[in-house]
């Protein structure tokens, strides 16, 4: 390639293949960069060296162009070009192929581009020949294999599961695909492999994994997308302990072999209690403090309505303080702090108390005694020109609100080093979370999640409010990056939580069967994890965007603008499926 060219090389003929990046003529020469996936490679046209015909052809090279060069290595002595790999050396031309034209390309192939993403999209193509885009497929492939090669030496198989199979309620909503031979029925692309990586542990496989396509039909955000990529691991004869100690052992080995660096990778615990009580989020950003702050206690009596009865309600006040603000904090960022609050988490408010060297600003100051004031800023340790923001209500709001202020604070204070890179475990998750909107409990996690050993009489003796579980999920800078647990493999646990999920048995039997009855015929007891690997190799290579890191990806609306999926279908295909659309335009 292009760039593997390099002085080893000089005084050898050797013939190169690649695009035009641009060609330029100076008289009796032509420089001419050749470009292809590992960068670019000068090429020297002279007519006393490539005859007239040869030339007269490169005279007429245009960008984009596809070539094959053949001539002689030569060094370039003192007009070396230090911005280039191979700027020590060029190819001198004796012989040139055109071997296809190319039309001006709608943009310019280079790195940094400034083209809007909807072009680039459309011509993805395009875009992927630019280089820095490049680069990052070429490391996704080389992560493929790196995660082949540690799980393979470490005896794991990698098996396939089907993505044509039975619609089960995972979280998510399911992509659905009809059934011709069935009619009226449908099988559903899987959100995971779950079920079946559990199956091949009853199958006595003992160590699975696979880089598994995953679909889920959901709101996307930044860091989603419809279909995703998982390493998906399972292990049978294992304990939390054993799946985290693998996973710690291939993510440094991934980390170090594609960042090349040889860091300090401590992977911190937190249990998911005290990372909602600390940072207000299960998934926390440990690369800057800022962290919650509990004033319950201090304003349960006050005479500010807003907190007190919040309190007396069971509700909470938490605080965040946002160090040295005073004067980047204006009314207007203020308001808009508020606004983001109650829009995006539904707070009912945000107080603000502003510490200047003129003494408090605070809408709330009138309100709060001077006693309860100080304790204020005692407790949240605030000092002159800080700002201290309070968030009353129910704890769920309270931490989804303040979690994601902290996180602003951060970003617009600067006070992330984005060097950094900060693992995290998020362990024992609580088992069911109550849907307000639904009036009925969830799986936090999933359903086959099995229960600390230390909460499981109180469950089975009937609590299901704060029953953790052996689950971990991994943490990388604020993203969560993977997530795990030791499942459960006794028969009746599956269908005690099945019960307190609010699924009959007839439904469970419906939906599971074939899962449950499998349990009955001798389960080893086993665990695992999956990755996302689009969002690991995002925060890795500090990308903003997941789709910088997915070679064709969707839009936030889940759109393909290059095919323009999903689109409509012939009424014949439909009639082959007994489908009838009723939407109407
Ligand atoms: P979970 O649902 O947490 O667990 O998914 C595992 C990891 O997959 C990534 N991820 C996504 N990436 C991009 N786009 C999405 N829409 C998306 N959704 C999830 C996240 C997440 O941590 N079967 C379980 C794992 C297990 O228990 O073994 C599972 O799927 O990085
Ligand atoms: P009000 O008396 O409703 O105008 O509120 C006075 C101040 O208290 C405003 O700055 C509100 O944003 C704030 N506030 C009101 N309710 C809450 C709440 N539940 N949590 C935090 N701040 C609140």
């Amino acid at each position: 390639r292009c760039a593997e060219l390099g002085e080893s090389y000089i005084g050898k003929t050797v013939c190169m293949m690649g695009w035009v990046q641009k060609s330029r003529n100076k008289g009796g020469l032509i420089f001419t960069d050749l470009r292809d996936r590992s960068g670019i490679l000068q090429i020297l046209f002279e007519e006393q060296e490539c005859g007239s015909e040869v030339f007269q052809k490169a005279s007429e090279l245009k960008q984009e162009y596809v070539i094959a060069v053949e001539g002689e290595v030569r060094s370039r002595g003192k007009d070396s070009n230090a911005a280039l790999s191979t700027g020590s050396i060029e190819l001198v031309a004796k012989s040139l192929r055109i071997l296809a034209e190319a039309e001006t390309p709608p943009f310019p192939i280079e790195a940094d581009s400034k083209t809007k993403e909807d072009l680039r999209l459309k011509y993805r193509y395009l875009d992927l020949r630019r280089p820095d885009l490049a680069k990052k497929i070429v490391t996704r492939a080389r992560i493929a294999q790196l995660i082949r090669h540690f799980l393979s030496e470490d005896g794991f198989l990698e098996i396939e599961t089907p993505t044509l199979i039975k619609s089960t309620p995972e979280g998510a909503r399911d992509f659905l695909v009809p059934s011709r031979l069935h009619r009226g029925a449908f099988y559903a692309l899987p959100q995971s492999p779950q079920l079946l990586k559990q199956l091949l542990m009853v199958s006595g496989m003992d160590r699975y994994f696979q880089l598994a396509r995953c679909y889920r039909d959901e709101d996307l955000r930044a860091d989603r997308q419809p279909e995703f990529t998982q390493l998906d691991i399972e292990m049978s004869f294992v304990e939390k302990e054993d799946v985290m100690n693998e996973i710690e052992g291939l993510a440094k080995y991934v980390f170090k072999n594609v960042t090349g660096e040889e860091a300090n990778y401590t992977f911190q615990r937190m249990p998911y209690a005290e990372a909602m009580d600390r940072f207000g989020s299960d998934k926390p950003d440990l690369r800057f403090g800022v962290e919650l702050k509990d004033l319950s206690d201090i304003v349960k009596n006050s005479s500010f309505n807003a907190f007190s009865s919040t309190v007396q309600n069971g509700g909470l006040v938490k605080a965040v303080v946002a160090p040295n603000a005073n004067e980047k904090f204006s009314r207007k960022v203020i308001s808009e702090y508020e606004e983001y609050a109650k829009t995006y988490f539904g707070a009912k408010g945000l107080a603000y108390i502003k510490l200047t060297a003129d003494g408090i600003t605070s809408p709330i100051a009138k309100f709060l005694s001077e006693d309860e004031m100080k304790a204020i800023i005692d407790k949240t340790e605030a000092k002159t020109g800080d700002v201290i923001f309070i968030v009353a209500d129910k704890k769920k709001v309270v931490h989804s609100a303040l979690g994601a202020l902290r996180l602003r604070i951060g970003k617009d204070l600067e006070l992330i080093n984005k060097n950094d890179f900060k693992f995290l475990w998020v362990v024992d998750f609580p088992m069911f979370d109550y849907d307000e909107e639904e009036q009925r409990y969830k799986a936090e996690h999933h359903p086959f999640t099995s229960i600390k050993a230390e909460d499981l009489d109180k469950f089975l003796a009937g609590q299901t409010e704060d029953i953790r579980t052996n689950t971990y999920d991994l943490v990388l800078n604020g993203s969560e990056i993977g997530g795990g647990s030791i499942r459960i493999f006794n028969p009746q646990i599956q269908s005690m939580v099945f019960d307190r999920l609010g699924l009959s048995q007839e439904e469970a039997k419906a939906k599971f069967g074939f899962f449950i009855d499998a349990f009955k015929y001798g389960a080893p007891p086993h665990g695992g994890l999956a990755f996302g690997i689009d969002r690991w190799l995002m925060v890795m290579l500090k990308e903003e965007s997941i789709r910088d890191v997915i070679p064709f990806p969707k839009t936030n609306k889940g759109q393909c603008l290059m095919t323009e999926a999903p689109n409509t279908v012939d009424e014949k295909q439909l009639e082959e499926l007994f489908i009838k659309s009723t939407y109407e335009k």
